[in-house]
């Protein structure tokens, strides 16, 4: 276990990921956790995340000196090299001389830290302050323009540390260095990998759960569908899953949750066809907040009748009670609900909860301690075809908030046809892997005049919205070919009646979100 302590970056979790992706189990632990919680937790070695504040600034996060002598191994990042290099007895220099983004950093000595690299490095830079002497006895790795010091390592004590991000993708060789530090000098050995998850979970899940019955909410995403089949592998038929659908979803979902996810895996699937309820629930509503409370609230009114009726029969047929539930929740899930620096809630995500109090179950989180990444990666690893695993996310609201406008069957289907013509066009151009997601909304309001055979149109406008993202926190958009855009744009036009113009989202996120709703 490899503890990443927050002091309170966007990059902590960054760095969680990629610890994993060298294969040592990360965590991640607020920068409040004394060194006594941290220790208590055993970790093979401690990385210090970057911050946005300057070790100088008033109520800056604080390091315990403590941390740096008990003889686990310390990697400092940005502040946290800045916080070690003062902890130390190193300087810190507040210049305010500022280094954002691209810098060459130059290897002077590479040491351990940097052995093996080139002599120069394209790295990803964001600080202020600047280290300009390094604590006793601590080799000087590297230099860049603002910075004296860029990094530094004694290996003796297994401390190290450098100035640049080296999670970051623009940072050249950052998982080399990393691993430095985690295998050369921190001497973490690499066992964590899918399989190990899989006959894990496996043992665990089948310990907890005895001979009782189990639910799953599958809402036709990876996660419910990866933690089904991994519920699935440990105890078989003692599972069963729900699938509701509220005529929410996209062309063939419901099918090839039906075919593909039971053929893979041979799970007992109870489908709820409520789209007739769900869409009189919804008529005349334009507010998005109001169609997801409405949608939340249905989807749970659902899987509440499904589950009584589950829990009756597997009562009747065997005695057996069920008591517990499956749920797909993630590590960023944990991280955020746990670490709520306030983070502002911008849209209300619905997922399973608010189960009534007569319905009580246990959890089962078999996906608790998981980036998405891994998630798929577990899947593979189940057997799960690509086509599954390698879905896009998915809103649990669906198509009714990709309908700006009051929600229709009409406008579902429009918009399911449109859907359909884009996901054909960028799966045959092979674009699926290079996009994170591909909204496509319905202006269900807006009319706008087109030309179309001999005639004037009035007609409405779809909006494209393919997006790159590594986590939906931020996202781009996607520089998508034009012939593709074109071939969408075309195909859209003519085969969707009542829309006659096709127009591409190009903002990115902030300040745009990545649903339109
Ligand atoms: P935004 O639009 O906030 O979306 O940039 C970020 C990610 O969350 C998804 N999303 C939702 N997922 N219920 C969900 O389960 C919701 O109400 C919801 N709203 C947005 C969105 O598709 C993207 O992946």
């Amino acid at each position: 276990l490899v503890i990443v302590v927050d002091y309170g970056a966007q990059y902590a979790q960054l760095i969680a990921r990629r610890v994993r992706e060298a294969g040592v189990y990360s965590e991640i632990m607020p920068h409040t956790a004394s060194v006594e919680q941290i220790t208590a937790r055993s970790p093979k070695a401690i990385i210090l995340s970057g911050g946005p504040a300057s070790v100088y600034a008033p109520g800056a996060p604080g390091l315990d000196p403590a941390m740096l002598t008990n003889g686990t191994p310390v990697f400092g990042i940005c502040y946290g090299f800045m916080a070690m290099a003062q902890a130390l007895g190193g300087t810190v220099a507040h210049t305010g001389m500022r280094e954002y983004g691209r810098t060459p950093v130059t290897v002077k000595a590479p040491g351990v830290l940097l052995n093996g690299l080139p002599g120069e490095l394209s790295s990803w830079m964001s600080h202020g302050d600047e280290v300009t002497a390094a604590p006793e006895g601590f080799l000087v790795n590297a230099t860049s323009p603002r910075a004296t010091v860029a990094a530094f390592e004694h290996p003796d004590r297994k401390l190290a540390g450098v100035q640049w991000h080296p999670e970051v993708l623009h940072s050249e060789h950052g998982q080399q260095v990393l691993e430095r530090f985690l295998i050369d000098i921190a001497g973490c050995r690499q066992t964590w990998t899918m399989a190990n998850i899989v006959e894990e979970q496996v043992e665990r899940i089948r310990s907890e759960v005895g001979d009782k019955q189990v639910l799953c909410a599958l809402s036709g995403g990876v996660d419910s569908m990866v933690a089904a089949a991994l519920v699935q592998r440990a105890i078989g038929d003692q599972l069963t899953c729900v699938f509701v659908d509220g005529g929410l979803l996209r062309a063939g979902e419901v099918e090839q949750v039906e075919r593909d996810f039971v053929a893979h895996t041979k799970t007992d699937l109870k489908v709820v066809d409520a789209q007739d309820q769900f869409l009189s629930e919804l008529a005349g509503v334009t507010d998005p907040e109001a169609k997801r409370k409405i949608i939340g609230r249905e989807y749970i009114r659902c899987f509440e009748a499904a589950a009584r009726e589950v829990v009756a029969s597997a009562e009747s047929d065997s005695g057996h009670t069920v008591e517990f539930l499956v749920q797909g929740t993630l590590y960023p899930d944990v991280v955020e609900s746990g670490g709520g620096e306030g983070a502002a809630n911008i849209k209300s995500h619905h997922n399973v909860g608010g189960l009534p109090d007569d319905l009580q179950f246990r959890l089962i989180e078999p996906l608790r301690t998981l980036f998405k990444d891994e998630v798929r990666k577990v899947g593979e690893q189940l057997g799960l075809p690509p086509e599954m695993v390698w879905r896009h996310p998915f809103p649990g609201p669906g198509l009714a908030i990709r309908i700006v406008g009051e929600v229709t069957r009409e406008r579902l289907d429009l918009l399911r046809q449109a859907d359909l013509i884009t996901r054909e066009e960028t799966t045959a151009a092979g674009l699926d892997r290079d996009i994170w997601q591909f909204p496509v909304v319905l202006l269900a309001d807006v009319r706008s005049v087109g030309v179309q055979g001999d005639g004037r149109s009035y007609g409405h406008p779809i909006v494209l919205r393919p997006v790159s993202s590594e986590d939906a926190m931020t996202a781009d958009w996607s520089r998508l070919p034009y012939e593709v855009l074109e071939k969408i744009s075309t195909r859209i036009t003519n085969e969707v009646a009542e829309v006659n113009r096709v127009v591409l989202d190009i903002t990115s996120k902030p300040p745009g979100t990545i649903e339109w709703e």
